[in-house]
């Protein structure tokens, strides 16, 4: 069957579907050894398909969810030589995580191979939610907790209407647990979000991406995610 070279590269687990539509464009792939830059051609799912000189393997795809451990990057590769969260996995597939966590953020982290995938779960336009438990250094009131809810500023765009809970206060040791949940992927969104209320995070955990959650996994455990659950994600971005 015939289908677009963007899709045969996608579906190959490369890179994602609109990421592929570039590659076409700059005359970075070639198939059967011709550069092809026509976004609308068709090919057989036998042809064999280059980019920058890497042959395309055509590829199963594999989805996870792995409970992030504290002290693990979430890139492939790590400059620094710390430990990254692909170092947990035995495949022999390219997988990437879907969105990031910080270093020091546990909880809920979807790993693929499926480029199209990980776009629409990450598309601000679908309006996934992200959960997460942070422990704050001081108790927060009220007022930080509307502003939080209502948007903030950051790098000069408001932040999305967002769920804010307060979830335990302790007094002895003035620090509390808010449950938040946001839509946006932002740069250290929710300790910025919490730092421009005026409170630091001590702690960070993302306890759903979705609907899908870690208690059962320990640290640094992951499992597949089931056909049916990965058929529900992908309908969250049809009923929107
Ligand atoms: N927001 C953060 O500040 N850090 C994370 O790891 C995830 C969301």
């Amino acid at each position: 069957m015939e289908k677009r070279l963007q899709k045969l590269i996608s579906e190959s687990g490369y890179t994602s579907r609109r990421k592929a539509e570039e590659l076409i464009l700059r005359g970075k792939v070639k198939v059967n050894g011709k550069v092809i830059t026509e976004l609308g051609a068709k090919f057989d799912e036998k042809v064999k398909i280059e980019i920058d000189g890497e042959i395309l393997e055509k590829c199963e795809k594999e989805y996870y969810v792995i409970n992030k451990p504290r002290g693990v990057v979430t890139t492939t590769k790590d400059d620094k030589n710390r430990k990254t969260i692909m170092d947990f996995f035995d495949s022999d597939k390219r997988l990437y995580p879907i969105g990031r966590l910080d270093y020091d953020t546990t909880g809920v982290l979807l790993v693929t191979n499926d480029g199209d995938f990980a776009q629409m779960l990450m598309h601000p336009k679908n309006n996934i939610d992200k959960v997460y438990i942070a422990k704050l250094e001081g108790i927060i009131d009220a007022y930080s907790i509307k502003q939080l809810k209502d948007g903030i500023m950051l790098d000069e765009r408001k932040t999305s209407k967002a769920r804010v809970k307060l979830k335990k206060v302790d007094k002895k040791s003035n620090t509390c647990i808010v449950q938040i949940t946001i839509h946006e992927g932002m740069y250290h969104q929710v300790k910025r979000m919490f730092e421009s209320v005026g409170y630091n995070v001590l702690k960070l955990k993302r306890e759903f991406y979705a609907f899908i959650g870690v208690d059962d996994l320990k640290p640094g455990e992951y499992r597949k995610l089931t056909p049916k659950e990965v058929h529900q994600l992908y309908a969250l971005s049809n009923e929107k």
